[in-house]
């Protein structure tokens, strides 16, 4: 199973994709965390450029971030999926679709063409989306903001609107989770829910 989490920076989505990996492999399933950008040498080079290097042209960095989640694929996604093995990654093309798609306004459509090119069509089993409003999302990203941490409100709220979206288009896939409960409820509610749809 393919398993990807989503939401905005300061959802909690991170401690949710830990707390997930360690319930599964509590009840001995083979499981692989990883997170986008990065996940790879090559991955976290890209990370680096990212979000901490200066400025770059929209479709730089779509691109960028499709060239990371091209290696993620075929260097650790894919076989690790072959062996049997659960993936849980933190972000995945769904994040290019709201961040670079939406709230840069390159296009939805364009932006799911341009990673279904680079991950050869691997969409995942289910969207893990936690939900909380763009005003606790931002108490939460805390001092050190990254390249995209630092853009405006508009451009979040406009990344959480995109998430919604994204949500009704994929119903099939996508979970919403209320991220304002703690974080043990939530996961409690996430392990459900992936029982009842499996
Ligand atoms: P993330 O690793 O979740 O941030 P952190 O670990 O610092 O909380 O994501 C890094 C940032 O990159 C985040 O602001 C969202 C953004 N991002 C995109 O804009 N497009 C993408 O395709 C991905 C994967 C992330």
């Amino acid at each position: 199973m393919f398993i990807t989490f989503e939401g905005l920076d300061g959802s909690g989505k991170t401690t949710q994709a830990r707390l997930l990996a360690a319930r599964l492999e509590a009840e001995g399933i083979e499981v692989v965390v990883t997170r986008e950008p990065g996940g790879t040498p090559l991955g976290e080079e890209i990370r680096n450029l990212v979000l901490h290097g200066g400025d770059m042209a929209p479709w730089a960095e779509a691109a960028l971030y499709a060239a990371s989640r091209a290696q993620h694929v075929e260097e650790l996604i894919r076989p690790a999926l072959a062996r049997g093995a659960t993936v849980i990654c933190d972000r995945y093309v769904d994040s290019s679709i709201a961040y670079q798609g939406i709230a840069r306004g390159l296009g939805l459509d364009r932006v799911l063409d341009l990673n279904l090119a680079a991950v050869g069509g691997l969409m995942p089993d289910r969207t893990i989306l936690i939900e909380i409003d763009f005003d606790a999302a931002a108490a939460r990203m805390g001092g050190e903001r990254d390249r995209i941490e630092r853009e405006d409100d508009g451009f979040h709220a406009r990344v959480a609107g995109a998430y919604a979206q994204l949500a009704a288009r994929f119903p099939e896939r996508y979970v919403r989770i209320d991220g304002t409960a703690s974080p043990d409820v939530i996961a409690e509610e996430i392990r459900g829910a992936l029982r009842r749809d499996s």
